[in-house]
């Protein structure tokens, strides 16, 4: 059977395997079959790429057509990026196939569609089937596309193959309704089959054979995950001709120490050796990169580690990407690359391969993943080679790709993923309106969706934690948190330890006493009762929080729970990393505490709570407008701090009312800095989105997109904004689904121009007409669905200090105007609302670090939540 894998072990030198990029000119491969069916639909259309679909109806694909029906989704997800192909579908209720005639020679690409919504009367939960293609592949089996989008909080699946050249010229893929479940049907929203180059002509290095190789042109193959390393989403149609999807790769980054990552600038350009082949990658891919940052002393402690979550008793092809963009020699970036901790290539030189800078090269390798329990995992680190003594001791990778290789048998299918207990039971949670739980100890994985209603009662700055059960899931959570690689200002003390795996505990934190307090547990306590259950003012991912007194001053105190199992170095980061955020809008950590198994971290304590329990749902005295303006402005600096003001820029991912904080002066604090980061999620490959955030302030695009900036926080705002003015939850599953989501609500008010039905009646007569309209102008920009068309958080600071400034000049004297009052207008631009507000942060904008570097590379914020300038 062509399909089958055949293990070729042969004496190829490794550096033969190495593929040097040769083909087409640079204009990008023109397939010559590339069919797109919309299934199910009455006509064709174009999707949100501007690719065009058209219908299966009456086409010659279809075979067997005659137990199929067409049916169109009674609902469409806002996440949707297009109607096409997602609002129709075929069902099957007896096998049918497509038989799909395409040309001999080449491979092709198919990728299959599924939108797991209610199609008059066939409710998605009972959906489970087999496809298989021809030449004896299962691509599928036992499929639900209800339960892979449900546990992976994805709105539709794409899963991509990549089948072998077929040799009669016919593609057939045959739908299968499972018969192990009564009433099962199969459907299918879209199929794509597009002929591809032959990415697989050569053979991979085996990983843990020196000399052996496989071959996986025979193959078919999945496509596991497709990832632009320290770069951003590229869309399929921005990807060659190829319509292949990249993702950011920061979800599958391990542990605390993420590197540096870079973009080419202008100057330096994609350089395709012999103008060829910019299907292997786009310029999109190879011209970002990620590197381990510019500590030699640091980088030589660490591995640059990204774990994947794959299907045991399978091979992969994990193809490496690399450009160097910024060295020209050998021997000055030189390392070791592994896989699954085994050694797969030893001083790995990027211009020794190339030959020259900015030119692209990719290496392949193989390795088989066992099925032991916990063995489902797929490791991929790079080290610096000590031994090869380069000039900088530093690693580099620009893209990665992970393929999964049929069987012996021609299977491709792995089980559905398991939903995370903690996930179902957080929504059924928010369904009944109850925001506030205990955290489970044995939840597989806290995305960061449930942690953030979990943690919705806590009071303090937590750092989600991943959870770890002991079991099939197990290592996933080993991902703990997202936290930042110090570059040489702080590293000198800590360094080793905060970022070299679960070393030496206790004696780091001597050197934190100088950032920070060193409290003793005896102080902790003391100070706590003995942990008074009375005093727990709320439960975090990281344990509980106690009200406390420290010298008489009232704290809040996190005690890490036992079995977080958060370990001690990443505590010691999250506390290095807490104490230099330093602002007056920003919960502050005073000290910490360590001794045995006790951890515990120490705040100011909050007297009043969450913005939230001021507004709505409390028994709280509702607060007046003029200082819920206060709150939004205050709330607004704490966040135009984090994206701007210290040297990183921090993408705080989870805004919300009750993240915000006020003391009892009724400042308001921004608390829980975005830094945590969900585990790699389960096999579903690249579709994988992690989506991190609470429901009902995710920013679509992002949720979409995987494009993570700070307008994403922009978008949050926004709808803390009409939450402020509305007084209701951002999401409200108890309501018409029309008002369940605030932003769909009010932004649909504003266009039918109902805004007066929507504002809270106990502050409606208080607004200064000018005011409001300033107010809602801001809010509505947040919300703009292009992260590119939101304000930035300095721009929406300026406009509600403007509202501000037009509601106390109409409190004071009754009248409406302000000197100069451009009420109506437009934003400021960016440069005044700048100068405005810089002297609040103490920093410009142009301090940012941008361009700093003499090689000309300049540090992306996009991407990554806190961004290491690559100044040095
Ligand atoms: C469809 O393809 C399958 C497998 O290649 C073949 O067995 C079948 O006869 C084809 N059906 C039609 C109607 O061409
Ligand atoms: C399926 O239906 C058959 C007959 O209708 C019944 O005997 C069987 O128990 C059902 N199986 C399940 C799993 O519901
Ligand atoms: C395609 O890439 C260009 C340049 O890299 C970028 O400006 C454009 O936004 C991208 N288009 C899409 C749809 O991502
Ligand atoms: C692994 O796959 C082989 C077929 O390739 C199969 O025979 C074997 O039972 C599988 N092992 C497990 C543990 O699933
Ligand atoms: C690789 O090593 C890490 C510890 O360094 C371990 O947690 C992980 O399970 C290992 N992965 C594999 C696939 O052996
Ligand atoms: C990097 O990973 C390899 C393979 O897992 C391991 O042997 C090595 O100890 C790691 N190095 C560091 C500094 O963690
Ligand atoms: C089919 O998938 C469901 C959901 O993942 C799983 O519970 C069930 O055990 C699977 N059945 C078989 C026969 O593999
Ligand atoms: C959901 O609520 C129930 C009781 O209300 C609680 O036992 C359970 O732990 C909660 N689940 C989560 C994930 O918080």
């Amino acid at each position: 059977m062509n399909s089958a894998t055949r293990l070729v072990c042969n004496l190829i030198s490794l550096s033969l395997v190495l593929s040097s990029i040769t083909n087409v000119n640079g204009g990008g491969y023109k397939p010559s079959d590339s069919i797109l069916l919309n299934c199910g639909g009455s006509s064709g259309g174009t999707d949100a790429d501007n690719r065009k679909w058209v219908t299966d109806t009456n086409s010659k694909f279809l075979v067997g057509s005659v137990q199929s029906t067409v049916v169109t989704a009674d609902y469409q997800d806002p996440a949707l990026p297009s109607p096409i192909p997602y609002m129709s579908a075929r069902i099957f209720t007896a096998p049918a196939s497509y038989n799909i005639s395409v040309n001999k020679k080449d491979r092709h690409w198919v990728r299959l569609h599924f939108y797991p919504a209610t199609y008059t009367g066939f409710s998605p939960d009972s959906a489970y089937f087999s496809v298989a293609a021809s030449g004896g592949l299962t691509l599928l089996s036992n499929f639900s596309a209800h339960v892979t989008a449900k546990a992976l909080s994805l709105a539709y699946v794409v899963k991509e193959f990549s089948l072998p050249a077929s040799d009669n010229g016919m593609i057939s893929l045959t739908f299968t309704p499972s018969d192990k479940y009564n009433g099962s049907y199969a459907f299918i929203n879209g199929i794509e089959v597009v002929s591809m180059p032959d990415l697989f002509s050569q053979p991979a290095s085996l990983v843990g054979f020196s000399d052996q190789t496989l071959e996986a042109s025979g193959s078919g193959l999945q496509t596991m995950y497709r990832l632009n390393v320290g770069g951003q989403y590229v869309a399929p149609s921005n990807d060659s001709g190829m319509s292949r999807t990249w993702y950011d790769d920061s979800a599958y980054l391990y542990g605390a120490a993420f590197g540096v990552t870079y973009e080419a600038t202008d100057k330096v350009r994609v350089d395709y050796p012999d103008d060829e082949a910019e299907y292997i990658a786009p310029t999109g891919v190879y011209s970002t990169m990620r590197s381990m940052g510019p500590d030699p002393n640091l980088n030589r402690n660490f591995n640059l580690t990204w774990v994947f979550s794959v299907d045991g008793n399978y091979t992969y092809v994990v193809r490496f990407h690399f450009c160097e963009l910024i060295h020209t020699k050998v021997n000055q970036r030189v390392f070791d690359i592994y896989v699954n901790n085994k050694t797969a290539y030893d001083d790995a030189d990027v211009i020794a391969w190339a030959s020259s800078k900015a030119v692209p090269v990719y290496k392949d390798f193989a390795i088989t993943v066992t099925d032991g329990p916990g063995d489902d995992q797929l490791w991929v680190a790079l080290h610096p080679s000590v031994d090869a003594k380069p000039q900088y001791y530093d690693s580099i990778l620009n893209g990665l790709e992970i393929f999964k290789m049929n069987d012996k048998t021609g299977n491709l299918a792995g089980p559905n993923p398991e939903p995370s207990q903690m996930l179902l039971n957080a929504e059924e949670n928010l369904t009944a309106g109850s925001f506030k739980s205990e955290s489970s100890s044995n939840s597989v994985i806290i995305l960061a969706p449930v942690g953030g209603i979990v943690a919705a009662a806590a009071v303090v700055a937590v750092v989600a934690v991943l959870y770890k059960k002991k079991s099939r899931m197990a290592g996933n959570e080993s991902n703990g948190m997202w936290l930042p690689l110090y570059g040489n200002s702080h590293t000198s003390s800590t360094s080793k330890s905060s970022i070299s795996g679960k070393s030496s505990a206790g004696s780091n934190f001597a050197n934190l006493s100088a950032i920070c307090r060193h409290f003793s547990f005896q102080e902790i306590k003391h100070a706590t009762k003995n942990f008074d259950e009375s005093l727990v003012i709320g439960v975090g991912g990281f344990g509980k929080v106690y009200k406390g007194v420290v010298d008489g001053v009232k704290v809040a105190i996190k005690r890490s729970n036992p079995q977080s199992e958060q370990g001690v170095n990443e505590f010691n980061t999250e506390i290095e990393m807490l104490s230099k955020l330093r602002h007056k809008h920003l919960v502050s950590l005073i000290g910490f505490c360590e001794e045995d198994e006790e951890m515990c971290l120490v705040y100011d304590y909050m007297s009043n709570g969450t913005m939230r329990e001021h507004l709505y749902k409390s028994n709280n005295p509702p607060i007046n407008w003029k200082q819920r303006l206060e709150i939004c402005i205050g709330a607004a600096r704490g966040l135009h701090y984090l994206h701007t003001g210290a040297k990183y820029t921090i993408i705080h991912r989870d805004v919300k009312t009750t993240n915000i904080l006020l003391d009892e002066k009724w400042v308001a604090k921004v608390s829980d800095f975005g830094l945590s980061k969900t585990g790699p999620t389960m096999n579903q490959g690249h579709v994988s989105t992690m989506v991190k955030g609470s429901f009902g302030y995710l920013d679509p695009e992002y949720f979409k997109r995987q494009q993570l900036t700070e307008k994403s926080d922009v978008y949050s705002f926004g709808v803390v904004l009409f939450e402020v003015l509305c007084a209701r939850p951002a999401l409200n599953p108890s309501l018409p689904r029309d008002q369940m989501n605030l932003s769909e609500w009010a932004m649909n008010s504003l266009r039918k121009g109902a805004l007066n039905d929507i504002i809270d009646p106990i502050v409606k007569d208080q607004i200064a007409p000018e005011c409001l309209k300033k107010f809602v102008y801001a809010a509505e920009k947040c919300l703009l669905e292009h992260g590119v068309d939101r304000p930035s958080m300095g721009d929406v600071l300026w406009n509600l200090e403007f509202a501000l400034q037009l509601q106390e000049t109409f409190e004071n004297d009754g009248s409406p105007s302000v000197d100069g009052g451009d009420t109506s207008g437009s934003f400021a631009s960016s440069s005044d609302s700048m100068s405005l507000t810089s002297d609040e942060s103490g920093i410009s904008q142009n301090s940012r670090g941008i361009d700093h570097d003499p090689a000309q590379v300049s540090t992306t914020a996009v991407f990554s939540q806190i961004v290491h300038p690559a100044g040095r």
